[in-house]
């Protein structure tokens, strides 16, 4: 590991008083290092330059075709980064927005026809959908070779495989490429054996990221020893297994639920929870994540709300469409 262990600081053998804080410690700082997600994605972005040129040159601009589903205001808010940055990338985002009445047959008819148009290489249903939609139905209906947010059956089968951000085949879920992707690109320590907690269980967050933490790294993997937490986690399993992590991901939904005393110092904690809440000082709204902004004095790396792992989603969202249009003509329409 390229971070020596280091004996604790005064400060950090006070947080460690606390029962939960066990283990080795790779200690390198007095203050987390904060992991803005824009390097890692100009990265992705810069790596598209030289497809999008030899696509150009055969009149293919790659097309994502996003589908919004009624007024909320998060999708919007999601939606209209995904614009800019197609927009900013070189490729087509063209939204079709659909009332919150629409019924699960009609939505399925529209799909039909964007898995049908060859000028169509990626489809993306924004979620969260109404509840009289079923969101299983609804993704799975999108064909895998246009399933640019890989949250289809099959792509997710094929990430129990093992991580290919390449394939042809299928797409890997954009956040947990993003959250793959950050720590490669910004974290230098050797992840290999180390542990992992995994906050949140939903299928196309939570658990591709634990899987992807999972695999081994010939299989695009991290290597890490994994543990997935979730709602009826008691909070004092939650706190051991956090503890225990060199690698902490949240994506719960619940803001401040991983608090400095439960973190391992100098541990690597990746937040992906986007919680809207109203600022106490402003009366304004605003976003924070799952991670209590303390942890910044404990961690050895960290990553914020807003501009952390979000922007490297996004970009992770054109990699996928740009590789869905080259990969267009090569594989079967499924
Ligand atoms: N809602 C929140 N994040 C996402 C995402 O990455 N993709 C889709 N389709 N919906 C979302």
């Amino acid at each position: 590991m390229a971070t020596k262990m280091k004996q604790l600081t005064p400060l950090q053998q006070l947080l460690c008083r606390n029962k939960h804080c066990q283990g080795p410690v790779m200690i390198k700082r007095n203050k987390a290092i904060v992991i803005g997600g824009a390097s890692a994605a100009s990265k992705i972005l810069g790596r598209l330059s030289g497809d999008l040129e030899n696509l150009n040159k055969l009149n293919i601009i790659p097309k994502l075709v996003p589908i919004v589903i009624g007024n909320v205001a998060e999708s919007q808010v999601y939606i209209n980064h995904k614009v800019k940055a197609a927009a900013k990338a070189g490729v087509d985002c063209s939204v079709q927005h659909y009332p919150n009445e629409i019924t699960q047959v009609e939505l399925l008819e529209k799909i039909h026809e964007l898995n049908q148009d060859p000028s169509v290489h990626g489809i993306i249903v924004q979620l969260p959908l109404p509840q009289h939609l079923d969101e299983h139905i609804i993704c799975n209906a999108v064909f895998t070779s246009k399933d640019v947010d890989g949250f289809t059956s099959s792509s997710l089968g094929r990430l129990v495989q093992g991580v290919d951000s390449d394939c042809k085949a299928s797409y890997v879920p954009c956040t947990p490429l993003a959250v793959l992707k950050i720590l490669q690109h910004d974290v230098d320590i050797k992840f290999k054996g180390l542990n992992a907690c995994v906050a949140g269980r939903s299928h196309n967050v939570g658990m591709p990221i634990a899987m992807i933490l999972s695999h081994d790294a010939i299989k695009g993997g991290l290597d890490l020893t994994t543990t997935i937490c979730h709602r009826y986690t008691p909070p004092e399993k939650f706190a051991d297994a956090v503890s225990k992590a060199d690698v902490i991901v949240t994506a719960a939904g619940v803001p401040g639920l991983v608090k400095p005393e439960i973190v391992k110092p100098g541990a690597v904690v990746v937040d992906v929870g986007i919680n809207p809440i109203i600022n106490p000082d402003t009366g304004k709204r605003k976003l924070v994540g799952d991670v209590h902004p303390d942890v910044a004095e404990v961690a050895g790396w960290m990553t914020p709300v807003p501009g952390g792992v979000g922007p490297c989603t996004v970009a992770c969202l054109l990699h996928n469409t740009v590789l869905a249009a080259k990969n267009s003509g090569t594989h079967r329409s499924t």
